[in-house]
């Protein structure tokens, strides 16, 4: 793996986006895969930032989103769509057509994620998968668990996360109890994966991604098996490597 580790956010906000962007200039119609959180909005500002300077173009790329909520509506303010509209799509060049989202209001939600392992392979793969990390291991929304779950799925979200994501809504009543994700097999396929941690809470997960044993119960340490992965880190998130 490639382990970067940077002073701050800041940097690292600079050094992904541009690994991104990088993925553009090289391919212009590359398929991006893209996450939600609280990590990934220095590299979105960063990409933004590159746009606006006539850097880079997004008008041939196609993304694809790990993951949604179920029954939140689309507009609501924790949904991730709205969150990437207001956080990168609305600010870029991309056209909507070509941005992928898992509706988490499809009547038939198994049949929804299936549908959008066929979109990911028509489009021909994803190039360059972004990825936060939960402290716990978990990547998008595929939680510790006895076995890993492959493909696209659905999720019924754990105790631990609805307490965890209810700080972003009125009352922990409002938060979904379920989600639709895309699995550990559909992250794997991504040809590159780059992945963004901040903070000592997170340094744990990254030892174990790194260097512990590969188990579902640190869904992100699977990650070990890919031949494309570079990490980029605070110190914070480093504080635990050799
Ligand atoms: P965060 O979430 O970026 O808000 O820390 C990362 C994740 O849980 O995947």
């Amino acid at each position: 793996m490639n382990v970067l580790i940077y002073e701050n956010e800041e940097q690292i906000g600079i050094a992904a986006g541009n690994y991104m962007c990088g993925q553009v200039l090289a391919k212009p119609n590359s398929v991006l895969g893209l996450a939600t959180g609280s990590t990934p909005l220095k590299p979105y500002g960063h990409m933004i930032k590159l746009y606006e300077n006539g850097a880079v173009d997004f008008s041939k790329v196609t993304t694809f989103n790990l993951d949604e909520y179920c029954r939140l509506d689309v507009n609501d303010v924790n949904s991730y769509h709205r969150f990437m509209h207001d956080n990168l799509f609305d600010h870029i060049n991309i056209p909507e057509e070509n941005i992928n989202f898992l509706d988490g209001n499809a009547e038939n939600l198994e049949a929804e994620c299936a549908e959008y392992e066929r979109k990911i392979k028509a489009a021909g793969g994803i190039d360059i998968q972004l990825l936060g990390i939960g402290s716990n291991g978990h990547i998008a929304f595929n939680e510790p668990s006895e076995s890993f779950q492959r493909w696209t799925h659905v999720v019924q979200l754990k105790e631990s996360t609805i307490k965890d994501n209810s700080r972003f809504f009125k009352s922990i009543d409002e938060v979904p109890t379920q989600a639709v994700t895309m699995g550990i097999g559909s992250i794997m396929q991504a040809k590159r994966i780059l992945i963004i941690a901040l903070g000592e809470n997170k340094a744990k997960a990254i030892k174990q991604l790194i260097d512990g044993n590969v188990t579902p119960q640190c869904p992100a340490s699977v990650l070990q098996f890919h031949t494309d992965v570079t990490l980029m880190l605070d110190k914070g998130a480093a504080s635990l490597i050799d």
